[in-house]
């Protein structure tokens, strides 16, 4: 049945109407205890999601729709690998990445678990000896510099994560990411290495992908020219699924860490793809980190609605995004190591939930994915902030933040908490008119500086940002992408629309590399640029 004839959803939109006008304030007036009703606890992770335009009864109307389309039969079905992602005929089994050994998991005949133990294996093998030193570069020098060439996937996961564990990582070692076919990203990264205690890591699922390609080639080429031909076995070593193209490249396949076509880029970082984090960190807290993602999983699987983080967060979204009318939702991380968080979740869950069609191919009459952003706090208090308060938007935001600090110095933690709970405040209760006037504020200034609060927020928080809750974190928001994409009823494995501008560029390269004027066959825009390009090029 389409997602909008159901009942349930009727419900909701009917149950809207006595929503929308009700304020926060209204809410914890009217139920005081509501702060610690509406919360939930689950892989060290507490949410509180009392700061959200709910009651008890908008939640069981959610979960009914959650009941409607399945979704416990559907978590079941992608857990035990089924061919979820139907567009591509495979099944979706990132969860098999964090079994732990032992656990048996079958998929076309296939012990999935023994094969990823196996990879598992190898790299901590190979981790170890960087970090011992036993496996050296080809002049005898210890590695020192690990460079991850990838992009999307292959890059935002083990960047993201290198930065957040940075504390538990070898300091003695550098590790760089270079993603951007613009030579200037690869340019630096090179500038500040020496080529003998450099490792390259060609990280690529399809091993195919234009920006990683080419950064991969000048990496090699700069290689081979300070160290010869004989170096690249010993600076090299490729992540992907794609055996042949790899040794096309001249990498040994015996250089290479494999993974599996069920494993999705964007939910790559607990394959072979978390190499350079597993060298960071060393084997040991990767597997933990593996085990925080294992937590969330089981917890996802089996944990009631009522309590199940990821289909909160998933239900909590749905109900602004479809019925609000809310167009995005912002990530705030209170930690600097998890800066990259925003963009990490940009490409989880746009990648995953962008889509306009149900799985069947119907086109969809509701809004699907919402756009994510977002930055740490407290720099977008001081930059964005103004637009969350007082805008003319609703933006449901997640404020992400940790009781102890991996840096305690001085009152630096205090100070950054005092903001995440004061943001989640002022967001919900605002200030009134009413307020300012008793403060004696000047009434022309009274519009100015009233906030209406009513403004949505989840807090999460966290004791200490290990590798493992950082495992359940990321699969806290996978899961909850999954939930949002079970019930819009979306493919949210496939990334067709990513496709046709990767076609579209590959015909304009030879137009803009010709030594000769191209007869240019774009719409007049597309010509005209390039023309103007290409003039100015040659200047
Ligand atoms: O942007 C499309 C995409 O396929 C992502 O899904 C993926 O993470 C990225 O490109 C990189 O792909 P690959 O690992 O095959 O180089």
């Amino acid at each position: 049945m389409k997602l909008t004839d159901r009942p349930e959803w009727k419900a909701l939109q009917a149950h809207y109407h006595t929503i929308e006008p009700v304020h926060l304030r209204d809410l914890f007036a009217t139920d005081p205890d509501r702060g610690r009703t509406f919360t939930a606890e689950g892989s060290g992770i507490y949410l509180d999601y009392s700061k959200n335009r709910v009651t008890a009864e908008t939640m069981t109307l959610l979960y009914r729709l959650a009941e409607a389309v399945g979704l416990r039969g559907r978590i079941a079905s992608m857990l035990r690998g089924d061919k979820f992602n139907n567009t591509e005929n495979r099944s979706v089994l990132h969860t098999a990445l964090r079994l732990p050994p032992g656990s048996k998991l079958e998929v076309d005949g296939v012990d999935v678990v023994a094969e990823v133990h196996a990879v598992l294996d190898s790299m901590s093998a190979f981790a170890e000896s960087l970090r011992s030193g036993t496996r050296k570069g080809a002049t005898g020098r210890k590695i020192s510099n690990v460079i991850n060439i990838g992009i999307g996937g292959s890059d935002l996961g083990p960047h993201l994560c290198y930065d957040a564990l940075r504390h538990y990582s070898d300091r003695s070692m550098t590790f760089r990411y270079v993603s951007n076919v613009d030579g200037t990203d690869i340019a630096e990264a090179l500038r500040a290495s020496d080529p003998a205690e450099t490792l390259f890591i060609v990280a690529s699922k399809t091993f195919t992908t234009q920006e990683t390609m080419a950064n991969a080639r000048t990496a090699r080429a700069w290689l081979v020219q300070a160290l010869g031909e004989a170096a690249v076995s010993d600076h090299f070593v490729a992540v992907s699924t794609n055996a042949a193209e790899v040794s096309k490249f001249g990498i040994d396949t015996a250089n290479m860490f494999g993974f599996w076509d069920w494993v999705g880029g964007r939910y790559s970082v607990d394959s072979a793809i978390g190499l350079s984090l597993m060298i960071a960190i060393g084997p040991d807290h990767f597997r933990e980190f593996l085990a925080g993602f294992h937590d969330m999983d089981r917890h996802f699987e089996s944990a009631p609605w009522e309590c199940n983080l990821p289909v909160l967060l998933g239900l909590l979204g749905i109900w602004y995004d479809n019925f609000f009318g809310a167009q995005s939702v912002a990530i705030l991380p209170y930690d600097q190591y998890l800066n990259l968080f925003p963009a990490y979740l940009q490409q989880l869950d746009m990648e995953s939930n962008g889509k306009s069609v149900t799985r069947d191919g119907h086109r969809v009459d509701y809004q699907t994915g919402p756009i994510v952003w977002g930055q740490p706090g407290t720099n977008g208090q001081h930059a964005f902030y103004q637009l969350i308060h007082q805008g003319t938007k609703l933006i449901p935001c997640d404020f992400i933040g940790f009781s102890k600090s991996l840096n305690p110095l001085g009152r630096h933690h205090d100070l950054l908490m005092s903001n995440f709970f004061a943001q989640t405040e002022a967001l919900a209760f605002g200030k009134s008119p009413e307020e300012l006037r008793d403060e004696k504020c000047p009434e022309p200034l009274i519009p100015h500086r009233t906030f209406t609060g009513n403004r949505p927020t989840n807090s999460l928080l966290i004791e200490l940002l290990t590798p493992r809750t950082l495992g359940s974190l990321i699969a806290l928001y996978e899961h909850k992408v999954f939930t949002q994409g079970v019930i819009w009823d979306v493919n949210s494995f496939d990334q067709w629309g990513v496709e046709l501008g990767k076609v579209l560029a590959n015909r304009i390269v030879p137009e803009l590399e010709s030594a000769t004027e191209p007869s240019l066959e774009h719409d007049s825009s597309t010509n005209t640029l390039i023309e103007r390009y290409r003039r100015q090029r040659s200047k």
